[in-house]
């Protein structure tokens, strides 16, 4: 298939443009590279020895997305293109509705002008809330996310049902990640934050390399097996995979359909600090923090909807995510930052 994929140098993104290089499809990526670098795709033709046809721009901008609609034959859309960084967020609400739910319009509105109604989107955990009951299967009603990027994935969420309901030529697949981690086991590509990073992993990554001095771990009296918040990790690489399951699964039946990506497998922040010390053999310095605004005490899926619906589930576990979130750390120090871009 022809597939367009925005936010495609971005982590994931990355890592699902490698992947539907492999299985052979053609890739569009377009991307403002507002949090990402082109080297990304670079690496990525390093590794497949193949290449995605690589477009710099906004999903905001309707006379762009409708010159890609005309020149590429597009068959489906996946799309990531996005702001994540949840202080960001909330200092920064107009900017992030703006992105997200209006470049989400944009982007459908030029779809349904080219004719094309294939689209797998970028969703999150977070429209979960705090959910009274663990696992999290899709069953589960959405809650009230604490910031405007939760919000913001949850308002694109009921657009998209909305716009199912009102015209059956839409196929889209909601696929709500849990929390991606790690990197390509090439050691080529992985997540590189711009600033200071808000999320577990990079954030141990950065403390081992020693690009920052010790790690805060917010909160340790949460009704937790040792107090810290637990979540779902689930390595890049399959999440990648399960897009392509997904892209598999609108072709076969349309509608809208949800599915969790995760692993069903829920860790505390002090087990990830001793698997990441272990892989790496470095130590991970870290304080106790008083709880950061927001979170919640524990988090994580029930997968089985796509594993039954779409045939696929995790396969790596938590050796592998920190072995290659290493890998990549200590390759690349500075992330995409360590070469210039061409
Ligand atoms: P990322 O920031 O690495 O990738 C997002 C990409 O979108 C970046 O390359 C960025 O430059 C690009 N982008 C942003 N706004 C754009 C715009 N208006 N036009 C064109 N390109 C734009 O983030 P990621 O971790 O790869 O996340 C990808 C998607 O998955 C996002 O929508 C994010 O909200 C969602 N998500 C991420 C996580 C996570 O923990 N990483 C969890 C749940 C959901
Ligand atoms: C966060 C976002 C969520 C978003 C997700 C992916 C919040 C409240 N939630 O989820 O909306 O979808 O990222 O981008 O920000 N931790 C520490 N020290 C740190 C960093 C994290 O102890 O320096 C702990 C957290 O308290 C949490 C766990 O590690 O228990 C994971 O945190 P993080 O990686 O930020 O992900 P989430 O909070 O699950």
């Amino acid at each position: 298939m022809h597939i367009l994929v925005t936010g495609g140098a971005g982590y994931i993104g990355s890592h699902t443009v490698l992947e539907l290089l492999q299985a052979k499809h053609e890739v569009v990526v377009l991307d403002n590279l507002s949090n990402s670098s082109a080297l990304s795709l670079e690496r990525v033709e390093q590794i497949t020895d193949r290449q995605a046809l690589f477009l710099e721009g906004d999903i905001r901008d309707r006379a762009l997305l409708d010159r890609i609609f005309s020149a590429h034959e597009i068959d489906a859309v996946v799309h990531f293109a996005g702001l994540k960084a949840v202080g960001e967020s909330v200092q920064q609400p107009l900017m992030y509705y703006d992105n997200n739910v209006s470049g989400s319009i944009t982007l459908c509105q030029a779809m349904a002008a080219a004719g094309v109604f294939r689209l797998v989107f970028s969703s999150s955990a977070t429209v979960y809330g705090d959910p009274d009951t663990m696992p999290i299967a899709e069953t589960c009603p959405t809650g009230q996310p604490t910031n405007p990027y939760g919000r913001s994935k949850l308002m694109i969420e009921n657009i998209l049902r909305d716009l199912a309901a009102a015209d059956p030529r839409w196929s889209i697949a909601l696929l709500r990640y849990f929390n991606p981690a790690g990197a390509h086991p090439s050691g080529l590509i992985g997540e590189s934050p711009h600033g200071q990073p808000n999320n577990l992993i990079p954030y141990i990554s950065q403390v081992a390399i020693g690009r920052l001095q010790q790690l805060s771990v917010y909160g340790d009296d949460y009704p937790t097996r040792d107090g810290t918040g637990v979540r779902d990790y689930i390595h890049v690489v399959d999440l990648a995979q399960g897009h392509l399951a997904a892209l598999d699964a609108i072709v076969r039946v349309p509608g809208i359909h949800t599915w969790n990506l995760g692993t069903g497998t829920g860790y505390t922040v002090l087990e990830m600090i001793a698997a990441f010390e272990q892989a790496s053999g470095r130590p991970v310095p870290y304080a106790i923090a008083p709880r950061r605004a927001g979170d919640i005490a524990e988090c994580w899926s029930d997968p089985g909807k796509a594993h039954r619906e779409l045939g696929w589930r995790a396969v790596l576990g938590l050796h592998d995510m920190m072995t290659d979130a290493w890998r990549w750390q200590s390759q690349n120090p500075q992330g995409y930052e360590d070469e210039p871009a061409n």
